[in-house]
């Protein structure tokens, strides 16, 4: 899909569809609107007045134009309570633009912006959300259809009627909107793969492949690397899949500034769970494919800082190996010595998250970080605690949770913060061992969290546990059901946040 910037009036446009954003409760229609109904002979007004479209959130009218204006159809869409509305409108009526047009199998669609100044987004910001929630509100994972019930249809062009926006403006967040969302959908498409054909090698040759796309380096350790480091809790893990599938340590760098210490994001990269020898019920263990969701938004995330260009030195790590059972597979009850030299009890085989994410954490020290922060579908009662809703975090310095929550709520992937209290550890403390995996029940996320900051080393660091809401069940506006790709977009903001600093510092030292 292409985006076409305009200036001219959204009545006189020859398109297939154009799309009116109408708010509920306004006595008065906005003026590009206004131009449309005037077109049309009055038919908005009329549709308004009869009381059946009222402009409620979701709600929708299609209808022919005959031919009176540019466009064959007009769809109106309700846009709710004009005070609601926040940034990530933007991208939820992209999405249903698209999505309107896609439903009447049309290729081209215009839509206006809602002229309304209080509701006003900077251009770039404005431009970026409607790229993206086109882009993100169109996707889906067609990898393995080989049928389908009609012929496909699909939006080519989104004309945005500049209205008051500088379109230069506009168009520089779309083609900022577009390297984010190609990120996005590279996670989406990663998570999605099923585990045997998306093994820890396959993972991290689509890691070196996009590396090379966009410039910047990867390097991947093999099992006989991992055990020169050390990595016993990592190996722990794939220990079980040794034989067939071997673990992979991925490591992306992107280093654009000589010298500065570097954000490194790292990512859960379980590509199949099954729980080990402490295995899962069947019910449900098809989805788990999507325990390596931490490791894809990291790819995705480099991919999209790499694309934008952004001034500041990021490092991804992915640790990757399947959970499974087998002959060569550990036992509750073995003892694992991380990296840092810290053993660990195994009390339970299905806490291999906290396992494989010990060692990263350990390695992540080498670059001498800013910060860190980690992505990981890491326990089922955040799902319990948090719903889809919200990513739980926890850390070690507050200053960092709140600026990765803030950039969280930038990209509308929202954060809600956990205690991590040392009277927590207690549920950890084993008697043989320096800790346990599993510290049982309650409080879920948060002893597994205890478990990680035992390998965090000196530097900030923020865990981000996304088990429930990486994958999406219903289908939201801009996430289909399946793979979000959650992450991707707060690692963006983060990092971006990260460069403006430090390019504001040197002004503000110089002004001193
Ligand atoms: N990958 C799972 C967590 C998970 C569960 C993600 C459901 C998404 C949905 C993780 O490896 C796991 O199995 N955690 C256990 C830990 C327990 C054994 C201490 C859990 O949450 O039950
Ligand atoms: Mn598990
Ligand atoms: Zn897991």
């Amino acid at each position: 899909m292409k985006f076409d910037v305009k200036t001219t009036k959204p009545e006189a446009e020859k398109v297939d569809a154009l799309a009116l954003g109408i708010f509920e409760g306004e006595s008065s229609l906005a003026a590009d609107v206004k131009a449309v109904d005037d077109a049309l002979g009055g038919v908005i007004s009329d549709i308004l007045a009869g009381g059946s479209f009222a402009g409620k959130g979701g709600s929708q009218v299609a209808m022919p134009t005959g031919g009176k204006i540019g466009a064959k159809w007009l769809v109106l869409l309700g846009l709710g309570k004009a005070a609601d509305w926040k940034l990530d409108n933007w991208r939820q009526m992209a999405a249903r633009v698209v999505a309107s047009a896609r439903d009447l199998k049309l290729n081209t669609v215009g839509a206006p912006l809602p002229d309304r100044g209080r509701l006003d987004a900077s251009a770039p910001d404005l431009g970026q959300a409607l790229a993206e929630g086109a882009l993100l509100g169109n996707y889906s994972y067609e990898t393995y259809k080989t049928e389908r019930d009609e012929p496909k249809v699909g939006v080519d062009t989104y004309v945005v009627f500049a209205g008051h926006y500088d379109a230069a403006d506009l168009d520089r967040g779309i083609a900022d909107g577009e390297r984010i969302s190609t990120a996005v959908c590279l996670s989406r498409d990663l998570v999605s793969a099923p585990a045997k054909d998306l093994t820890p090698t396959v993972l991290a040759d689509k890691a070196k492949l996009m590396a090379q796309e966009v410039g910047l380096t990867c390097q991947v350790l093999t099992e006989k690397e991992a055990e020169d480091l050390k990595m016993g809790a990592f190996l722990g893990v794939a220990k079980g899949a040794m034989e067939s599938q071997p673990p992979r340590f991925i490591v992306l760098e992107y280093l654009p500034n000589k010298g500065e210490k570097p954000l490194v994001f790292v990512g859960k990269g379980i590509t199949f769970d099954s729980g080990g020898i402490s295995i899962k019920p069947a019910e449900g263990m098809e989805k788990m494919k999507y325990d390596m969701a931490g490791g894809a938004a990291v790819i995705g995330a480099m991919r999209a800082i790499a694309s934008l260009k952004l001034p500041i030195n990021v490092v991804g790590l992915v640790p990757a190996t399947e959970n499974m059972p087998g002959g060569h597979a550990i036992h509750p009850g073995d003892i694992l010595t991380a990296m840092n030299g810290k053993t660990i009890e195994v009390i339970n085989t299905d806490a291999e998250g906290r396992l494989v994410l010990a060692d990263a954490l350990a390695y992540a020290e080498k670059y001498d970080p800013e910060c860190v922060v980690d992505l990981a579908t890491l326990t089922g009662a955040c799902v319990i605690a948090l719903g889809h809703q919200a990513i739980g975090i926890l850390g070690n310095n507050q200053t960092l949770i709140e600026r990765v929550s803030a950039a969280g709520e930038r990209a509308w992937e929202r954060c809600w913060q956990l205690p991590l209290w040392e009277e927590y550890n207690d549920q950890i403390k084993s008697d043989i061992a320096d800790m346990k995996n599993s510290g049982g029940r309650p409080a879920g996320t948060i002893t597994a969290a205890a478990m990680l900051a035992k390998f965090t080393g000196k530097y900030a660091w923020a865990h981000l546990d996304i088990a429930g809401t990486a994958w999406e069940e219903k289908g939201r506006p801009y996430a289909p059901k399946g793979a979000t790709g959650i992450g991707v977009r707060l690692l963006v903001e983060l990092a971006r946040d990260y460069a403006a600093q430090k390019a504001a510092k040197p002004a503000a030292a110089a002004t001193a």
